[in-house]
C-alpha cells in the first residue's frame, strides 16, 4: 500500500525529485523512540475517549513495543519513500498489526503536533545531558583552581598587565560565567515542560481526547499548551536552546582562547597534557593546543546554527508551514557538537598543569602595582584625582630608568611626592595587593576560598 499519510486526493504519487526535496528521514529518524511514546501515550488516550477497546489498545501497546524493539535493534529502519520519521514508524506499525488496528492510531493527532511535541522530549534529554557535562568542566575547573589556590597571576584588562589577581580567581570567573549558563539550560528546561499533542494540525481535535493526560504520560510537568495553533507553530524554545548551546560555545571559547595564549613559548604559562594536545605531521618539535583550538572554531558553528534558524522562523505565518522541517538540524548538530566537545576540554583542563614560577614572576611587571600607591596614597588623605597622577608619575621615572617600582629608592619617591614616604613600600608586593582587596566578589585569598566553597556547594545541589 502507499505508506504516505496523505495519498488519498492524489492521482499520482509524489515526483522523485519531491521526495527528495520533502525527505526528513535521515534525520529525523533520532526522533524515532519519543514518536513510539507519543504513540503509545495516544493510543491510551484514544481508549479512554471510547475509541479502541481494552483488547485493542492491548495489542497496539504489544505491536509498539516490537516495533521499538525493531527500531532498536535497526532491523526496521526508515527509507526516503517513507518522507519522514512519524509516517515510516506507522509503516512499521501498520506492517506488525494490520490495515485494520494499525490504522486507528492516526485519528486525532498530525505530524505537526506529534513533532512538536518529540522535538520538546528530544532537546529536553539532551539539555541534560549537556548540563553534566558542563558540570563536569566546571568541577574540572574548581579542580585547577583548588591546585594552585595561592598562584598570583598578571590580571589584564586591554591583554595588558592591570592589577595582580590569584589564578584562581581567574579561573573562578569562568565557572561562575560556565554556571549561568547551566541555569540557562535548567531554566530552558522547566519552560520547556509543556506538551503540544493534542494540538492537532492546528486547531485541536473533535474527539474528545485528553491532552493533559498524554502531556503527563510524556513527562510534561507544565501540561499541555493553552493554544493548539502556539503549539503546532511555536519554535521558541527550539532558538532559545540553540543560543544557549552558542552561549556555552562562546564561553567555551573564551578558556580556549586563554589557554592557546598561555600556552605559547611567550607567555609558558600552562603545559598541556600529551594526551590532550596533537603534533605536527613535519615538524617534529610541535604540541599544538588542538581541542582548543576546535573549541574556538565550533562556536562559530554554534552561533550559525543559531542565526540560520532565527533566519527560518522570521516572517512564517501561523500556524505550521513545512519551512519548520528545518529546524531541526541546525539544534541536532549543536547536540552533536557540545556532546563531543565538552568531555574532550574537560580532559585538557583536568590535565593541563600551571607553571606557577612564571606566573607570580610576571604578576608584579608592567607596573601593575601602581593602583595600589595610588590608594595607599588616599588611605593618606590624598585626594585620588592628585593619587592617581603621582602614581602615573612614580610609572614615568621607572619607565624612562627602565626599573620596576619597587626599585625606585626613597630618595626617588620623595622627589615625586611629599606624600610619598618609605611606608609606600609596605603595599608595593603582590600578596599585599591580593589580601588588600577584601570586599565580596575581590581577588583577596580569603574571598576566593569563601567563592571556591560558594561554587562547590551549588555544584553539589544540582
Ligand atoms: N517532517 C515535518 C517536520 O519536521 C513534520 C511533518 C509535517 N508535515 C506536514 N506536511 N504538515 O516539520
Amino acid at each position: 500500500g502507499d505508506v504516505r499519510l496523505w495519498g488519498g486526493r492524489f492521482a499520482d504519487g509524489p515526483a522523485e525529485a519531491l521526495a527528495k526535496l520533502s525527505a526528513s528521514v535521515h534525520f529525523d529518524w533520532r526522533l524515532a523512540p519519543y514518536d513510539i511514546a507519543g504513540s503509545r501515550a495516544h493510543a491510551r488516550v484514544l481508549h479512554k475517549a471510547g475509541l479502541l477497546t481494552a483488547d485493542e489498545l492491548s495489542r497496539m501497546l504489544d505491536g509498539l513495543d516490537r516495533l521499538e524493539a525493531d527500531v532498536a535493534d535497526g532491523s526496521f529502519t526508515g527509507t526516503v519513500a517513507d518522507e519522514d520519521v512519524h509516517t515510516a514508524l506507522e509503516r512499521g506499525l501498520l506492517e506488525r498489526l494490520g490495515p485494520d488496528l494499525g490504522g486507528k492510531l492516526r485519528a486525532g493527532r498530525s505530524r505537526n503536533d506529534q513533532v512538536a511535541t518529540l522535538f520538546r522530549m528530544y532537546l529536553r534529554d539532551h539539555a541534560r545531558t549537556i548540563g553534566g557535562l558542563l558540570a563536569e568542566l566546571q568541577q574540572a575547573l574548581v579542580g585547577l583552581a583548588e591546585a594552585n589556590a595561592d598562584v598570583a597571576m598578571p590580571g589584564r584588562t586591554h591583554l595588558q598587565h592591570a592589577q595582580p589577581v590569584l589564578f584562581a580567581h581567574h579561573v573562578l570567573a569562568h565557572v561562575q560565567a560556565l554556571g549561568r549558563d547551566a541555569e540557562r539550560l535548567r531554566q530552558w528546561d522547566e519552560r520547556t515542560a509543556v506538551s503540544p499533542y493534542g494540538s492537532g494540525a492546528l486547531a485541536g481535535s473533535s474527539l474528545g481526547l485528553d491532552p493533559q493526560a498524554v502531556a503527563a504520560d510524556l513527562g510534561f510537568e507544565r501540561g499541555s499548551v493553552a493554544n493548539s495553533i502556539d503549539g503546532t507553530a511555536s519554535r521558541d524554545f527550539v532558538a532559545e536552546f540553540a543560543f544557549v548551546t552558542a552561549m556555552i560555545g562562546i564561553d567555551l571559547s573564551r578558556i580556549a582562547e586563554e589557554i592557546i595564549i598561555w600556552n605559547t613559548k611567550e607567555f609558558s604559562f600552562v603545559t598541556l597534557h600529551d594526551a590532550f594536545s596533537t603534533g605536527s605531521s613535519i615538524m617534529p618539535q610541535k604540541k599544538n593546543p588542538d581541542i582548543a583550538e576546535l573549541a574556538r572554531g565550533k562556536s562559530g558553528r554554534l552561533i550559525g546554527n543559531l542565526t540560520g534558524l532565527l533566519a527560518t522562523l522570521k516572517a512564517l505565518p501561523l500556524a505550521y508551514n513545512r519551512d519548520l522541517q528545518e529546524d531541526k538540524e541546525p539544534v541536532f548538530d549543536s547536540c552533536d557538537t557540545l556532546e563531543v566537545l565538552l568531555p574532550a576540554f574537560t580532559g585538557m583542563v583536568a590535565t593541563l598543569t600551571v607553571n606557577r614560577e612564571r606566573m607570580e614572576e610576571l604578576a608584579p611587571a608592567g607596573f601593575s602595582l601602581a593602583t595600589d600607591i595610588a590608594e595607599w596614597l588616599v588611605k593618606q588623605g590624598v585626594p585620588f584625582r592628585v593619587a592617581h597622577e603621582v602614581a602615573g608619575e612614580c610609572v614615568k621615572v621607572c619607565e624612562a630608568q627602565g626599573i620596576e617600582l619597587d626599585e625606585l629608592t626613597d630618595e626617588q619617591f620623595a622627589a615625586i611626592s611629599e606624600h610619598l614616604t618609605p611606608e609606600v613600600r609596605g603595599v608595593l608586593n603582590v600578596r599585599g595587593a591580593l589580601a588588600s582587596r577584601d570586599g565580596r566578589g575581590g581577588t583577596a585569598p580569603v574571598r576566593v576560598a569563601e567563592q571556591l566553597a560558594e561554587v562547590r556547594a551549588d555544584l553539589a545541589v544540582q
